[in-house]
């Protein structure tokens, strides 16, 4: 199976429902690979792993270091890593230094940042320089500071022309796909009706055309709880399970037992006698 490209995402818009993640590391990268459709290498990971208040911190090494151990770990899933907070918002130039540093040194499939018409030249810039692009609107997690928060978009239908106006800029610049974030259900499927890209939510609703969540939050590693996060596990559970099981056995000097520990080789124990 070849790795799925950004155009056999764009391509599933009305065939099947797409299956999206976050991977930041090649453990997860590797256990996921092939189930989902695209694996997002998320600027999440500064919240997730280095346990940063919002995402702004995120820098372009992290990005590349972590885009380059996913890409590395997998062979199956489209790889799209997120332009960070600072590298894309300045100029078209400025954001094609970077999002070609990203897919030059990565490997990546193509790259997402966020924003709607504001950032639309700039994502046509990219696209007609043959970089695939995900587009990002509604909830932005980079822009949370002037936001005043996490607040859900769509609301008031007063609201709505702005949403729908991003969402067709960012199609009309050559976007590949779209993510919609922290939106309500009936304008999600408003955009997703309008669109002939797909629209990838996270809490956005079962109307996108498919979906995306942050891996450590499904499977009950994080301790944030968005209304959205559904838990497929509990791992965090299991990790001190294990933890408390390994403790135990080193105190008691259960383990490391036999099969853990190397043998001489039994004429070197001969020569030594
Ligand atoms: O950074 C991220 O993980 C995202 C999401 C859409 C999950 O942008």
């Amino acid at each position: 199976m070849l790795r799925k490209s950004a155009n056999d995402i764009k391509i599933m818009k009305d065939k099947e429902p797409i299956v999206c993640l976050t991977a930041y590391t090649a453990p997860i990268a590797r256990a996921i690979d092939g189930s989902v459709d695209l694996m997002l290498v998320g600027d999440s990971l500064g919240m997730v792993l280095y346990d940063y208040e919002n995402t702004l911190q995120v820098t372009m090494n992290q990005m590349i270091d972590h885009a380059k151990s996913v890409v590395g770990a997998t062979t199956k899933s489209c790889v799209i890593v997120d332009m960070p907070f600072g590298s894309y918002e300045e100029s078209s130039n400025k954001a094609f230094k970077n999002a070609a540093r990203l897919m030059q040194e990565t490997n990546c499939n193509g790259i997402k940042l966020e924003g709607g018409y504001k950032i639309s030249k700039t994502i046509k810039h990219l696209t007609e320089s043959s970089i695939p692009v995900m587009g990002h609107i509604g909830l932005q997690p980079q822009s949370v500071l002037i936001d005043g928060g996490y607040k859900v978009k769509g609301k008031l239908k007063s609201e709505w022309q702005k949403y729908i106006d991003d969402a067709k800029a960012v199609e009309n610049a050559g976007a590949f796909a779209i993510v919609l974030e922290g939106m309500t259900e009936p304008l999600a499927a408003e955009i997703t009706s309008i669109l002939n890209i797909p629209t990838i939510g996270i809490g956005a609703s079962p109307k996108c055309n498919g979906q995306i969540l942050v891996t450590e939050d499904m499977l009950g590693l994080t301790n944030v709880a968005p209304k959205f996060v559904k838990k497929y596990a509990t791992l965090d559970k299991n990790i001190n399970d294990a933890v408390q099981a390994y403790v135990y056995e080193v105190k008691k000097r259960i383990f490391p037992s036999k099969e853990h520990i190397y043998h001489m080789q039994p004429e070197i124990v001969k020569n030594n006698k």
